[in-house]
Formats: structure tokens, sequence, C-alpha cells
């Protein structure tokens, strides 16, 4: 049999053992509405409120600023939409680089009347805080500016942007998706007003998601319906999800410094062993402010989606940082952000490491690619190579 390795852990998780036994349950004899005032029902809200604890404790919130959703994508939506609904008109500030919920969100609201300025990235995909100071306008309703980037990792100086968004009184909402549970987030000395996180990045189930809300934080619903989640998302809960949710959080407390030490030399394992086997290659991203477990690495002249498949052949998941759009391949709107040129955006793969990856699955990954990238050279004009 093929060996396999999976190395996309940003783009999903494994649900951990752990999480599954816990969650178990709640597909049996667990079975009632939480909002139900039997037995039945309490029984339900009881694993729904010690979910909803452990996430509070574990960002130093309280635990009615969390509202759980079905997803990262969902939570993105509320905090920014529920921000501007709530003033009615008014100018946001993002990013260029921020994932697609956040970014199709902002443009929907530049359909509805809002105005909206996408920051640029410097080389290594950082948004320079005095760029958002400059940005700020008498209206600025709200700032939205993720923690890292999904594609190469880059961490957010979002202590900065908090400290100019506090000063000002704007609400910033911060993606977390790819670093809640994976580096430390402080809610307080970071200045934020509302934090999207996702169960399955972090070896929770999928579909199930939460948005911090600081007290006070004027926002409103997006969906309407019930009371549920103290009305600001309605809906009868996921509870197995929730439940699973929870217990990916507790593991993820406990493991999550000693994973990050171990991921990091794994990582700079790769890159090492990548860049001394295969000549004209490239790191993107920050060198240091970076997630611990990705590795974005581009090889010049070579189309991304190549080596990906090349790679599944030996059983190896990775992703592309180029994406293909009606047909036709396209350069990751991220790395076009960052400036990388088009010889090297084209040939962009994803690394993102996680809880299983051991140093030999490093290893068979450095061997695997460079023959893949060998070959693909050698079908270049020798002008190209
Ligand atoms: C930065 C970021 N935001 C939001 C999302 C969307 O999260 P979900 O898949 O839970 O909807 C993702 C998922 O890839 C992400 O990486």
């Amino acid at each position: 049999m093929t060996r396999r390795v999976y190395l996309d852990h940003n783009a999903s998780t494994p649900v951990h053992p752990e999480v599954v036994a816990d969650m178990l349950p709640y597909f049996g004899e667990i079975f009632g509405n939480p909002s139900s005032v039997h037995a039945f029902g309490r029984e339900a809200r009881e694993g729904m409120d010690r979910a909803r604890e452990r996430v509070a404790r574990f960002l130093g919130a309280s635990a009615d600023e969390i509202v759980f959703t079905s997803g990262g994508t969902e939570s993105d939506n509320l905090a920014i939409k529920g921000l501007a609904y709530a003033r009615g008109r008014g100018h946001f500030i993002t990013s260029r680089i921020e994932h697609h919920a956040v970014l199709r969100a902002c443009q929907w609201l530049e359909t509805q009347g809002f105005e909206v300025t996408y920051l640029p990235v410097d080389e290594l995909g950082m948004v320079d805080p005095g760029d958002v100071k400059r940005a700020i306008r008498p209206d600025t309703i709200g700032i939205t500016i993720m923690h890292a980037n999904s594609e190469v990792g880059t961490i957010q100086p979002i202590a900065a942007i908090g400290a100019i968004a506090r000063e000002h009184a704007i609400p910033l909402h911060v993606d977390a998706v790819q670093t809640f549970g994976k580096v430390p987030i402080d809610l307080d000395a970071m200045g934020i007003a509302l934090l999207s996180f996702s169960g399955h990045k972090i070896y929770g189930p999928k579909g199930v998601a939460g948005l911090y809300v600081r007290k006070g934080t004027k926002m409103v619903t997006i969906q309407h319906g019930g009371e549920h989640e103290r009305r600001r998302r309605a809906g009868t809960e996921n509870v197995a999800g929730i439940v699973g949710f929870g217990k990916a959080v507790e593991v993820r407390a406990r493991d999550m410094a000693g994973e990050a030490v171990r991921l990091a030399a794994l990582r700079d394992r790769l890159w090492d062993g990548i860049r001394a086997r295969v000549p004209d290659v490239k790191l993107n991203g920050h060198p240091t402010d970076r997630l611990p477990g990705t590795a974005n690495i581009s090889y010049r002249n070579v189309e991304s989606e190549s080596v990906v498949l090349g790679l599944d052949l030996k059983g190896i998941g990775v992703s592309a940082g180029s994406a293909c759009t009606s047909g036709s391949v396209e350069p990751s709107y991220v790395l076009v952000a960052m400036g990388v040129a088009l010889g090297w955006a084209m040939g962009a793969v994803r690394h993102s490491l996680g809880r299983s990856t051991a140093a030999d699955d490093i290893d068979y990954v450095i061997e695997s690619v460079e023959p893949i990238v060998k070959k693909l050279r050698g079908a270049l004009p020798v002008g190209a190579r």
C-alpha cells in the first residue's frame, strides 16, 4: 500500500479520538433540544454549557461572550455584517489577503452602500499598522484583519492594530481561524472586540465554530428566528458538534505549546531539506512571524498543481497556492498581493503540518518532491528551466 502523509492541516484536521469519544453520547442517549425545559433538554444544555465554559476559559473570556456558529465562514459573516448592519452605513478597513469569508462579506457590504478600504501587505505578507491608522476616517465603523494567513502563515501585528482601533474606539474583528489553538491569543492585550475561530482546524468536527463578542460591542444578528445564543444566532444548536468543539479546545489547551515547538522544528526540517536538494526554490511568508506548522514553498517556473498531483501519487496530501478558475490556472491572490513574481507564484505549494506529522514523513516528502520537480522542469523549454 502507498504510504500516506497528510500535510494539509490548514485545510482541515482529523478529529481527535478524545473528541470523538466525548461526542458519541450526543448521537445517542443525549438527544434533547437544549432549549427544552425537561431533563432531556437539560442534559443537552449541560453538555453545551460545559463546552462554552471551556472555550471561554481558553480565551480568557466569559461564557456569555461566546456565540456558537456553523463555521468560521459564518463567524466572519456574523461579525462583519453584524457590526455593519447595527450602524446602517459607514466605512470598513480590511486587508487584501483575508480569507474569502471576510473579503466577500466586505464586497457584499459595498453593494449595500458601505465603503471598504482593502489594505496592501508587504512582500512577507504583513499589514503595516501605520496603514491601518492612515485609513481610519470619521465614519470608520469596523476593522477586520486576520490573525494568520492560511496560505503563507504570516502572523499579523494584531496588538499594534488593536491599540490603534482602541484609540479610535473602532471595534476590531480578527479572523483567528488559523491561529486559535495553535498560537496564544490575548484578547485584552490585542484589543480584540470580535474573534472568529473554527473547530475543524483544531481536531474538532467540521461545521461548528465560534465568535467571541466582547461585552458592550454593538452588533445585530444576521440570522433571525428563536432566542438561541442570546439572540445573536438563531437556530437549534449543533449540540454534538459543540461538545466536540469544547473537547478539542480543552485538548489544545493541554497540547498547544509543546506541539508548536515540535511542528516549527519539523517545518524547518522540511524547508532545509527541500532547499538543499532542489534548486530555484523560495519560502513564501514571514521567516519567523509565521504559523508553526506552515511552509509555503515556491518552485520557480513549475506549475504547483503538477507538484500537488505528483505528490498525491506518492500518497502525500499538500495544497497548491494557485487555483483553477474556469479552466485557467490563476496565481493565489495572497501571493499576488505580496508582490511575488508570476514565475514563483504559479509554483507555490503549501505544506501544513499537524499532530500526526513525524520526522520520517518530512523526509519522505523531501525525497519525493525532488524527482517530481526535476521532471517537470525537464519538460520546460531550455530558457525557462
Ligand atoms: C483564515 C480562515 N478564515 C475562515 C475560514 C473558514 O472557516 P470554515 O471552514 O470553518 O468555514 C478558513 C478556512 O479555511 C480560514 O483559513
